[in-house]
């Protein structure tokens, strides 16, 4: 069998708006589409349409913008909600409504004061409905990851009778572990009657910094979507993460899956989100951080200048980023100065860059980073 595909749907307009104080005007969240749209993903949630006239607007006005991507709006089971998504989504060329109701014990106790057998019938009917009015309904089972799997076969297979193209499997809470989320999947897989006939997508929280990990397991064992954020945010510790779970299967063409986003816009899209969100991206984070190619130690310094596979798995062209970094610190060695410098145009012999070394590390000492004014200061004392 040849490498599958699994669909890209990014949340970043929607749960990844739920961030508190990141909420985006219909200007950015435009921007994001359109720039969504560029890079590839096959779905743009772009919002919950009855939940204020804003997001009503923002998601029509992106549901006229793009162009390639599904456009979706969020609802609860609810006809009113389904009727204001339908109507925000109006123009768009490849609507979706994404209709669902808490499946776990949980949800059907304390939220809802239901049963089960209500429980199923909320979600039968709210497909049916939006049904009526899009071919494409996606349904989310809320804190499927604590929900019984048995319970969420029988939720499943209502909703796929009903008419549901997607089952969204939400670990609303982060809580699963990557190989029971991927047990998970591949029960409803083999459980549920019609399946066939419906997507299977992860939609994984970050709670306990597995939602990456979850949602790969979910499409290594048989998941076709996934849905994420740029830069991970989202609803607490955020979602699954964009172009980490990109980056994963491309870097692993072992796991024969493969996605049509457009891996050299990563970067850009980054800066862009946590621009208009006033949201920084952490330093360290993967793919997109600022230090995810910086090289701050003498001995990854040394292997790097070498051959930049030595400790880079990606080449950052690959992801937007145009260099690897050298950071000059007091952990930096001679090869990363000489190498820092050159790059200024200063070469020395032996002798001058023993020299230049020892002023350097008592400034690097008294300083975070070596910067280029400070390479230059350092070649004058050197040369005087
Ligand atoms: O995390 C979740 O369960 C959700 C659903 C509304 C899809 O965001
Ligand atoms: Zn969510």
């Amino acid at each position: 069998m040849g490498k599958e595909k699994v669909e890209i749907f990014d949340t970043t307009l929607r749960d990844g708006e739920q961030v508190p104080g990141c909420k985006l005007d219909t200007k950015s969240k435009l921007e994001i589409a359109e720039q969504l749209d560029a890079l590839g993903v096959d779905i743009i949630e772009a919002g919950f349409p009855i939940s204020s006239p804003g997001d009503f607007k923002a998601v029509e006005a992106v549901a006229k913008l793009v162009k390639n991507a599904r456009v979706c709006g969020l609802t609860r089971a609810v006809e009113k909600d389904i009727d204001v998504a339908a109507e925000a989504l109006k123009s768009a060329i490849r609507p979706r409504i994404h209709t669902g109701i808490g499946t776990s014990d949980s949800h059907i106790t304390h939220k809802f004061k239901a049963t089960r057998e209500q429980i199923i019938e909320r979600a039968e009917k709210a497909v049916a409905h939006a049904k009526r009015y899009v071919e494409d309904v996606e349904f989310y089972a809320e804190d499927a990851g604590r929900t019984d799997n048995e319970f969420l076969a029988r939720v499943c297979e209502k909703v796929i009778a009903a008419g549901a193209t997607v089952l969204n499997i939400p670990d609303t809470t982060g809580y699963c572990l990557p190989e029971d989320y991927g047990a998970k999947i591949a029960y409803l897989k083999a459980n549920v009657k019609g399946i066939e006939k419906a997507t299977l997508s992860c939609h994984c929280h970050n709670d306990l910094g597995l939602a990456t990990a979850n949602a790969i397991s979910g499409a290594r064992n048989g998941a076709r979507q996934i849905e994420c954020t740029i830069n991970g945010i989202g609803e607490r510790a955020g979602n699954t993460a964009l172009e980490e779970v990109v980056m994963i299967m491309r870097q692993h063409p072992g796991m024969d899956l493969y996605t049509d986003v457009n891996t050299k816009l990563l970067n850009s899209i980054s800066h862009l989100v946590s621009d208009r969100m006033g949201m920084f991206v952490q330093a360290n984070k993967a793919i997109v951080g600022a230090n995810a190619f910086a090289h701050s130690s003498g001995i990854h310094q040394d292997g790097v200048i070498k051959n930049r596979e030595t400790y880079e798995i990606i080449d950052p062209l690959e992801v937007g980023v145009d260099h690897s970094a050298i950071v000059l610190t007091a952990r930096s060695g001679r090869a990363a100065l000489a190498y820092r410098a050159k790059n200024l145009g200063f070469e020395f012999d032996k002798l001058m860059l023993d020299a230049m070394y020892d002023q350097f590390l008592i400034m690097a000492d008294s300083k975070k980073e070596i910067d280029d004014n400070d390479i230059e200061v350092l070649v004058k004392q050197v040369k005087h």
